[in-house]
């Protein structure tokens, strides 16, 4: 049986781009035994990240990687851009918090519904956000 390649990537600059990523993550959540639940919640995680590409950075890329362990399989999503970065992490971070009036839940929310994350971004230089979510079975 062949298996489909570990890695992929998916351009992120329109909204349709955020449908193909979060579809392409369900997919391989799906492929891989991840509960109906997780793959909503890789599929939402997915969405929030690359929605942010999409508003504040104008374009970037949403990166999916497969992680085999022995004892268990996990989806690490990395979302990268080169914008203007975020100049304090901490109130990003914060429920809330907003510069785009919007509700300031997209990264708290996605932090909360995965198992690592990881961020960061310096002023001019765009942002990274690694995140990744193992299947329970
Ligand atoms: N990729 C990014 N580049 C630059 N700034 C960002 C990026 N992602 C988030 N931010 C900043 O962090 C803030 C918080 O992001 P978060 O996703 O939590 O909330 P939001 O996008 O403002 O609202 P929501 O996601 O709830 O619609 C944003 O308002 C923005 O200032
Ligand atoms: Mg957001």
């Amino acid at each position: 049986m062949q298996h489909p390649p570990d890695v992929l990537v998916q351009a992120i600059r329109y909204d349709t781009d955020v449908i193909s990523a979060r579809q392409l993550g369900r997919k391989r959540a799906e492929e891989l035994g991840f509960s109906r639940p997780d793959q909503a919640l890789v599929a939402t995680a997915i969405s929030e990240l690359a929605r942010n590409i999409v508003v504040y950075a104008d374009q970037g890329e949403i990166e999916l990687a497969t992680i085999h362990q022995p004892d268990r399989v996990g989806i690490k999503i990395t979302a990268k851009d080169r914008g203007p970065g975020i100049a304090d992490l901490e109130s990003a971070l914060a429920d809330g918090f907003s510069t785009g009036n919007s509700l300031g839940l997209g990264l708290p929310g996605t932090r909360r519904i995965v198992d690592e994350f990881d961020i960061t971004s310096s002023p001019g230089l765009g942002v990274i956000v690694t995140v990744v979510k193992w299947s329970r079975r």
